[in-house]
């Protein structure tokens, strides 16, 4: 077997994104991540530095990459995997390490791992990746926060939305698909910085992936899917005085009756806020759980 020395790490590019896929593929039980999605996530991301793509090259082989993104003063890592054969040689240290102190360069104060929003893959690394969260530990990442996903089966809901659509109408409120018409609504319309780029994103798709309510000409409430992936969905938001009145649920009921006409059989509802309104309304259960890692990075 090569000792470490035949490790060489150097950049990698948008040519590579095949090869780091089935990187990825072969590295995680639980991650496959198509390429659309993936090429999205990297390199249209509006942080993108070329910089922070690295590769861990064995004897000409790809054996490891990481790409990383910095968002002020907070850095990620955005996917990161070593090959199986290859570990426990360091590699994922030099990675890591090697990625960190480009953040830390960049003016990054924290380095996370994924939850890397607004484009990002995952909201934190899956509790079951053992030895992602072993190495982690040992390198003095703390786990901050969690976060989970909630499944939806699509064959068993039940999603007509017509009759609270007429009952919310007489109330003014009118529920619609986003349109390419409505750029300059959403960009008034009281959301996150981040859940606006998630939004603006879904009018790359056909149709667009967002619907929503607009009470005279003000966006009220957004529900958007397939910005973070194939079936995946959020984010959504209702304005807090208008809380309570089916629309929220209405909104995800039309999102999901999308996906279903695409064919999808499930629905992964990303990050989750609200368990209990995604039970109630949809059947949604709890699925895939995330620890969010974080590190201080030494001041260069
Ligand atoms: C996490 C990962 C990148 C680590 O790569 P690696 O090259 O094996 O890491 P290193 O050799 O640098 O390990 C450093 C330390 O981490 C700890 N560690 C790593 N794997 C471990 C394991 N299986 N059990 C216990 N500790 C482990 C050890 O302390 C190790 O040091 P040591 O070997 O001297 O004891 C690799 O396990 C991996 O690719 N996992 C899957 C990643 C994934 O699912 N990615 C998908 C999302 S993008």
């Amino acid at each position: 077997m090569p000792e470490r020395a035949d490790i060489v790490l150097d950049g990698w590019g948008s040519d590579g994104l095949g090869a780091v896929a089935a990187l990825i593929d072969r590295a995680s039980p639980v991650d496959r991540f198509p390429l659309d999605q993936l090429r999205e996530a990297v390199f249209e991301d509006m942080d993108f530095d070329r910089a922070l793509l690295i590769a861990a090259w064995a004897n000409g082989a790809l054996a490891g990459a990481i790409a990383g993104v910095r968002r002020g003063e907070r850095g990620h890592a955005k996917l990161f995997a070593v090959a199986p054969e290859w570990r426990r040689r360091g590699i994922g240290s030099r990675l890591l390490g090697e990625l960190e102190d480009r953040l830390g360069q960049r003016g990054a104060r924290t380095c996370r791992i994924f939850h890397d929003a607004p484009y990002y893959l995952r909201p934190g690394v899956d509790f079951r990746l053992t030895d992602m969260v072993s190495m982690l530990e040992r390198r003095g990442y703390e786990q901050k926060h969690a976060a989970c996903n909630m499944v939806v089966d699509l064959t068993h809901a039940r999603l007509d939305t017509s009759e609270a659509e007429v009952s919310l109408a007489t109330r003014g409120i009118v529920i619609r698909r986003l349109e390419h018409g409505d750029r300059d609504r959403l960009a008034v319309a009281a959301m996150s910085p981040n859940w606006r780029v998630e939004v603006a994103r879904s009018f790359r798709r056909a149709p667009i992936s967002t619907h929503i309510a607009l009470q005279g000409d003000a966006i009220v409430a957004f529900a958007t899917h397939s910005v973070s992936g194939p079936a995946q969905f959020g984010p959504m938001q209702t304005d807090p005085s208008l809380r309570g009145l089916g629309i929220g649920a209405l909104l995800l009921r039309r999102c999901l009756a999308d996906l279903r006409s695409a064919g999808f059989p499930r629905c992964d509802i990303q990050w989750v806020g609200p368990k209990g309104f995604y039970a109630d309304h949809v059947g949604a259960r709890i699925d895939r759980c995330f620890w969010q890692y974080e590190k201080a990075l030494a001041p260069s």
